[in-house]
């Protein structure tokens, strides 16, 4: 049977949520605002409009739509100065394997990510071909856990949701998965993403059957 296989880019496919923080903690810094790993937690998924309110937010403090504006500018340009090189190296371990497999068994391949930053990577990376449907930041007009983007990439590949499968690291991102009645498989910590139906700590601990039972 074809399933819809629909992966978050940010911390599951590349290693790219630590330079999310550390653009972050920059700006955080730069406010006075303690920042910390565990506050990050909360901006996983999340959208950038939404994760600088939530900063905001943790250092009670407000500031004017045009000084908005220019740290959204400036989180970003650092953010992007971190994927400069840019190249497979950054992909997650046993993600590649996983993507083989599912192209093998002909199965449907999407990314659902917040991200606005998305194709570079992919095309950095070297794995925007292994995507049958790309929807990210810049097509959906509700951030996780609003299920939007991934109903969108299972729509996209004419697959219904209950045949579809989404790989995150964000609690977030689970959430949206639950809600759009997905299966959801959480990579990370099981502490952190207890909502999910499946917790891995990250790829390399998920088995080709595992993918095959998924299958059906
Ligand atoms: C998500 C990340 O994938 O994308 C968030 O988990 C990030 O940390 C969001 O804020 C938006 O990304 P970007 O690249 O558009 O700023
Ligand atoms: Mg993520």
């Amino acid at each position: 049977m074809k399933k819809a296989f629909i992966f978050d880019l940010d911390g599951v496919i590349v290693d790219t949520a630590k330079y999310h923080f550390l653009a972050w903690q920059k700006i955080a810094q730069e406010l006075n605002i303690n920042f910390t790993h565990e506050d990050n937690e909360l901006l996983k998924g999340v959208s950038r409009v939404r994760s600088l309110d939530i900063i905001l937010g943790l250092g009670n403090v407000q500031v004017s739509q045009a000084d908005k504006d220019r740290m959204l500018i400036e989180k970003n340009e650092e953010y992007l100065s971190y994927l400069v090189d840019m190249d497979e190296s950054e992909i997650l371990p046993g993600v590649l394997k996983i993507l083989k497999l599912l192209k093998e068994k002909n199965q449907g391949i999407a990314l659902g990510s917040a991200s606005k930053n998305a194709r570079p990577i992919l095309e950095k990376t070297g794995i925007l071909s292994y995507f049958d449907v790309i929807v990210d930041g810049n097509d959906v007009t509700n951030a996780k856990p609003d299920p939007e983007v991934f109903l969108k990439a299972a729509q996209l590949l004419n697959i219904d949701p209950k045949n579809s499968i989404v790989f995150e690291d964000s609690v977030a991102g689970i959430q949206a998965a639950n809600i759009a009645e997905m299966v959801s498989v959480g990579i990370g910590e099981e502490t952190i993403l207890h909502e999910a139906d499946h917790i891995f700590k990250d790829f390399t601990q998920i088995e080709t059957s595992f993918i095959e039972e998924l299958i059906g």
